[in-house]
Formats: structure tokens, sequence, C-alpha cells
């Protein structure tokens, strides 16, 4: 087992995670894996080349042999390039976040996607954010995170993000689909959302992004030093 260090980073969409593992890669200047966007790119592949996100043996074979570049442009940012057409905003949608939820329970992607998660593993070390960061792809990691919040708040800190956009939202149908996401997640048979056994589990529903932020640093201490 690899000795560089590894911080791993999961829980349900919506708790904050993507953005805390963002603030500690670039704290420490670590590598930063974004997992989820390799299932929302996935899934944006299937639908342009006509392929059902459904059928398990064509989509794995597609994320076997995905042609994605992340071009770095600010710190901790990247342009996501996919047979060399740019979709970083093709893949934040909430349709792309569905669709990559309906592609991760296929364990042929799963399977496909896993070296490609662990070749981010670089020095002087990286930061993972996902579902199964800690349990399954980097389960040797020196500190594991698991973040949580209720379905109510998550949805409700999306709605301000639309809002804020000057999009349309609805409260009630944010709620659903987080919820409807949520069991697809926690109950798919490879790699569902959990916890990892050594996990430390922080529920996000009272605190702000920086009191999230100064309580994971704490833990990582000994891990960085
Ligand atoms: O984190 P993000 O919202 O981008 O993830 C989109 C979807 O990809 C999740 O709802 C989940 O179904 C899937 N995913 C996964 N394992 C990961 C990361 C994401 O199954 N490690």
């Amino acid at each position: 087992m690899s000795k560089l260090p590894v911080i791993t980073i999961d829980g349900p969409s919506g708790v904050g995670k993507g953005t805390i593992s963002q603030l500690l890669a670039r704290h420490l200047d670590w590598h930063f894996l974004d997992s989820g966007a390799l299932y929302r790119l996935t899934a944006l592949a299937a639908r342009r080349r006509g392929i059902a996100l459904e059928d398990s043996e064509a989509v794995g074979l597609l994320a076997a042999e995905l042609a994605v570049r992340f071009e770095p442009v600010a710190q901790g940012e990247a342009r996501v390039i996919l047979d060399n057409q740019e979709v970083t905003n093709d893949i934040r949608t909430a349709q792309a976040g569905v669709d990559a939820s309906v592609v991760a329970v296929h364990p042929s992607v799963r399977a496909a996607l896993l070296q490609r998660q662990r070749d981010f593993a670089q020095p002087p070390g990286l930061v993972a954010d996902g579902r199964d960061m800690g349990t399954t792809v980097f389960p040797q990691a020196q500190r594991k995170f698991f973040l949580t919040a209720s379905a109510r708040v998550r949805a409700e800190r999306r709605y301000k993000q639309l809002i804020e956009k000057g999009l349309d939202a609805n409260l009630a149908g944010l709620v659903e689909e987080i919820e409807q996401r949520d069991e697809r997640d926690r109950n798919r048979s490879a790699s569902p959302l959990r916890p990892a056994d050594d996990a430390i589990c922080i529920d996000t529903s009272e605190k702000g992004i920086e009191a999230v932020f100064a309580e994971v640093l704490a833990h990582c201490q000994d891990v960085v030093i």
C-alpha cells in the first residue's frame, strides 16, 4: 500500500463536501479528485452517443475509454474537456447529476473508473471527494471524513444557490430530488454511500463552511506534518 497521504471526504450531495475538499486541497497545496465529475462525464458521454444510461455493458465500456482532461485554470479550478470539447458547465446541470447517479449503479462503470481515480494520488498528497472514497477507492487513506446534513437543509442550500444565480427553483421539488438521489446512492449494491468504519462523521446542518473546514483541518494535523 502506498504511503502517499490521502484524505477522503465522502457524503451525500449538497452537504458541502465539494467546497470543503477544494478548500483543503488548496490549503495543503495537494491534488484534488472530484470523483463525481467522472460519473457525470460518463453519463454525458452516453447521452451524447445515444447510449441508454441503463445499458450497463455499453456504459461500462464507455467509462473505460472516456477521453477526458482536467485543465487547471485557477487555483483549485479546472476546465473539463471531453472528446476535445469543453463540458465544464454541461456536467454541472441538475440533469447531469441525476444521470450520474443512474450510471453509478453499474458495477461495470465503477470498476472502469477505479484505476482512473487512484491515478490522482500523486505527490505531495490527494484530497478525494465522493461517495466511496474512504470505503472502496482509497481504503488505506490516512484520514477519512463523512459529512452529513438533513435533506431539508441541503435542499435549502441548493435553493439559495439557484436563486442567487437568478434561476428558477422550487424547494419542495429540490427536497424530493435530493431524497431520490440519496436513496439511489445508499441502496445500490456496488459501493453504496456509507461512512467507512474509521471515518470521522460531521453533521454540517447547523454549521457554516468555515466551522466545518476548521473542524476538518484540526483532525488532519498529524497527517499533513
Ligand atoms: O458529487 P456529485 O453530485 O458530482 O456526484 C454525482 C453522482 O455521481 C452521485 O449522486 C453518485 O450517484 C455518483 N457518484 C458515485 N461515487 C462517487 C462520486 C459520485 O457514485 N465517488
